[in-house]
């Protein structure tokens, strides 16, 4: 279930209808205009819908999946759990062995020698395909695989100008993964529409309830010569096997994944949080500070936020030396300096300036934003029991200059920093 039956799939896929959506931009891009358009040339609604659908979902996946999006079909829930393109491009990278001759078009075509050396790996759960797209676009013979039928037809047409991915209708139970150099997992960790006509979906919190189950996919993962499991970033730690290396993923400043690498795919053990944007930082389990101290000190002139990805991995204090950073509290995943930081540490921050520590009461916050000519406030918390929306709403601030306001605790004191980002 994914809110398209196969019948309107069917449909879609013949060539003129595919040639309709490639040129549906041509239509005015009012909704009723275009729908009333496309009925006028002689679709039916069901392909009306099917088309107006898909135009919209390729806008939507350009976020994820670039120039690509123009030329894929998706479903609504295949592209929500869809992998970005650059995130789906470092798992790639880690199946194959970073740095390793793929076997790719080296000028050895159709000997013996670089089909043997070209990976294989299986994609068991492949959705609409952006990890196998990946894959198979460096250079990994790839075989993906899903259980729901829409789906796997889907990743198939997407897949069509990689000859080297073919994709199966199967559930991964029932395929073979002893050829496989690597095998990809990507748990479906959502309820599929239950019956409700918006095919809304719901997140799925027991591990074992996961399709296919966690158990099932560990126990393959570490028989595998390589692995890897794609995971929602909330996991619990201790769900992390022993020999897994766990890496918690962000790209653009938002948290999208933990993977758990396993066999030759797994470079260090541990805990790692990898920072993907325009700057690329790596943190690892193994650049805590070694002794136990909690680095609490002082503020400083300046407040750092890390990435979400390191407070997750629980790293937040490996980034205190590199950074020369002290915390600003112990349970509190907030850094402080009194120099602006620049070295590459710094791609795992947001930094802002302190020009204030204001009282958290909203009264008086109120009377000393005013006083300073705040009127527009962004509002970060972190220990501090507030909702943003709502503290807004009872400061009432006339209009004036823009600042961030940060609810959180220095020691025993709930107080509120007032900031400029840098
Ligand atoms: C999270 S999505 C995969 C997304 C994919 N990695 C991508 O980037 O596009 C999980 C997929 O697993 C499929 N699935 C669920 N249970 C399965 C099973 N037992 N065997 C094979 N596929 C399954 C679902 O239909 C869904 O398409």
């Amino acid at each position: 279930m994914n809110g398209m039956d196969p019948q309107t799939l069917t449909e879609l896929l013949d060539v003129s209808v595919l040639d309709r959506l490639d040129r549906i931009e041509d239509l005015p891009a009012d909704e009723l205009a275009r729908s009333s358009a496309l009925r006028k040339e002689g679709y039916s609604a069901e392909v009306t819908a099917g088309l107006l659908t898909q135009a919209q979902l390729r806008r939507d996946a350009v976020k994820k999946l670039g120039p690509f999006a123009e030329d894929m079909l998706f479903t609504r829930d295949g592209l929500a759990q869809a992998t970005r393109l650059p995130v789906a491009a470092h798992h790639a990278r880690r199946l194959l062995g970073e740095g390793k001759d793929t076997g790719g078009d080296e000028g050895t075509e159709g000997s013996a020698d670089a089909a043997d050396s070209t990976p294989t790996i299986a994609d068991l759960g492949c959705g609409i395909g952006a990890d196998s797209f990946a894959f198979a676009g460096m250079g990994a013979q790839v075989t993906a695989v899903d259980a729901d039928e829409v789906t796997a037809a889907i990743a198939s047409f997407n897949l069509r100008h990689l000859a080297n991915a073919s994709v199966e209708h199967a559930r991964a139970e029932d395929i073979d993964t002893s050829a496989f150099d690597a095998l990809w997992f990507d748990p479906a960790r959502r309820t599929v529409g239950k019956g409700t006509k918006s095919g809304s979906t719901a997140r799925i919190f027991d591990p074992e309830d996961f399709s296919p189950s966690l158990s099932w996919v560990i126990d393959k993962a570490l028989a595998a010569k390589a692995a890897g499991v794609k995971l929602g970033p909330a996991l619990d730690h201790s769900l992390v096997p022993d020999e897994a290396e766990a890496q918690w993923v962000s790209h653009l400043s938002e948290v999208v994944e933990v993977c758990l690498y396993f066999g030759e795919a797994r470079q260090r053990p541990g805990r790692s949080a990898l920072v993907m944007g325009e700057r690329t930082l790596l943190v690892h389990e193994d650049d805590l500070p070694a002794d136990d101290e909690d680095g609490v000190g002082e503020l400083g002139q300046y407040l750092l936020e890390p990435d979400g990805a390191i407070v997750r991995a629980g790293l937040v204090t490996a980034l205190c030396g590199p950074l020369q950073a002290r915390r600003v509290h112990p349970k509190i995943a907030y850094l402080t300096t009194d120099v602006e930081p620049t070295g590459p540490a710094s791609a795992g921050v947001t930094i802002y300036e302190v020009t204030d520590v204001l009282p958290a009461k909203i009264p008086s916050l109120r009377k000393a934003l005013i006083s300073r000519g705040i009127g527009s406030v962004v509002i970060k918390k972190r220990g501090a029991d507030i909702v943003p929306d709502q503290v807004r709403r009872q400061l009432k601030l006339p209009a004036g200059d823009k600042a961030t306001l940060v609810f959180t605790r220095l020691g025993d004191r709930h107080v509120v920093l007032l900031t400029q980002p840098c």
